[in-house]
């Protein structure tokens, strides 16, 4: 089996989806599978890129990029498909040359243009197979704003706060101030409703912040959420499709415990070491609870009609009431990253969960 990667693109974790390809070119199992690495530079150019490990990983703290350099490779159409397999021309000094036939691309991509239902549309459009969800649960589910509908009217309970959309807030901000502060206890989580990796949140515990958390916001999405911050303990659990179309499979839920160093679990912290982060796998909670939240992780996965994986993102309060936070279509995905380590602990090892995840999308 030939499988593209797709990875870096246009969103502002490119360089944590280049980490994350560098994690899966290292550990790929290549007695059964062929790689082709093609990099997305942060323009949108494709580009055929190094496959070796060692080229995708941190150097001094920065996160590796694709840069336009190496042999510009043309988005495959029907015309040239040979069969079942997929022809993929690059352009090699000028010349249009073949580079592989590949039977699956994974959209290592996480953000906007990669987990947001783009790339996935051009995949089907292209009729070849991908790994992850199709175009309707990707989009949805990269939309923190349309995930909370579609998990609500499941009945699967979210965090409450308002949708912000920034040509409509102009000239609106006293009204939308008094409406927070009379419906809403502080503290606010201002969330772009389409980033990840906490990229443009802020923590808002007094309401004259909410100007520049907003402004922040808004810098990275016209469309914005504000929250309440629900008090309550952080988990998360990893799910894979079923198998012959059985019940979603999922880990046992690790949970994310942030210092008082941290107003939150934010971009540095995840990635950077800023803070006190530890990680428990499994999550110290009673087995019912833990049983609960996959359970829920379970029914967002079928709500959001997802495919392949996800991680399900969850609060537990001091009341034991388990809230979606949101849903990851393509999670953080180096050996070190939260939903390999949950399979891990369940024992599917990491290059058994990218072979998992591979022969699903070719199945
Ligand atoms: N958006 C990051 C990659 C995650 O959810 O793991
Ligand atoms: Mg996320």
């Amino acid at each position: 089996t030939t499988v593209a990667l797709l990875f870096g693109g246009r969103s502002g974790e490119h360089g944590i989806s280049c980490i994350t390809a560098g994690g899966i070119l290292a550990a790929i199992d290549r007695t059964r599978f062929d790689v082709v690495a093609i990099g997305i530079t942060r323009e949108g150019r494709w580009i055929h890129v190094s496959d070796d490990p060692a080229d995708w990983t941190m150097v001094d703290g920065r996160a590796p990029e694709v840069v336009p350099e190496g042999d510009e490779v043309l988005l495959p159409s029907d015309r040239h498909r040979s069969g079942e397999r997929t022809v993929l021309r690059a352009v090699r000094d000028g010349r249009l040359e073949t580079l592989a036939e590949i039977d699956v691309v994974w959209p290592l991509l996480h953000g906007p243009y990669g987990e947001d239902g783009t790339v996935q549309g051009m995949l089907e459009m292209l009729d070849i197979p991908y790994v992850g969800s199709g175009v309707l649960a990707s989009a949805a589910s990269m939309d923190k704003a349309a995930t909370k509908q579609m998990l609500r009217a499941a009945g699967i309970e979210c965090a409450p706060g308002i949708v912000l959309h920034q040509d409509r807030y102009q000239g609106r901000a006293a009204q939308v101030l008094s409406h927070l502060k009379k419906h809403h206890p502080l503290p606010w989580f201002v969330k772009p409703a389409r980033a990840g990796s906490s990229l443009g949140v802020s923590r808002v515990t007094d309401p004259s912040q909410l100007e520049a958390a907003l402004a922040t916001a808004f810098a990275e999405d016209p469309k914005v959420l504000v929250e309440e911050g629900v008090t309550a303990r952080e988990i998360e659990c990893g799910v894979l499709q079923g198998r012959d179309g059985g019940e979603p499979r999922t880990t046992l839920p690790g949970e994310v415990k942030v210092g008082h160093d941290l107003d939150f679990y934010d971009y540095e912290a995840k990635y950077f070491g800023k803070g006190t982060v530890s990680i428990d796998v499994p999550a110290g909670l009673p087995d019912a609870l833990l049983e609960e939240a996959r359970e829920v992780a379970s029914r967002a996965f079928t709500a959001m009609g997802l495919e392949g994986l996800a991680r399900v993102d969850m609060f537990v309060t001091a009341d034991r009431r388990v809230l979606v936070n949101e849903v990851n279509t393509m999670p953080g995905f180096t050996p070190y990253s939260m939903f390999p380590v949950l399979w891990e602990n369940m024992g599917l090892a990491y290059a058994d969960l990218i072979a998992d995840l591979i022969d699903q999308a070719v199945a």
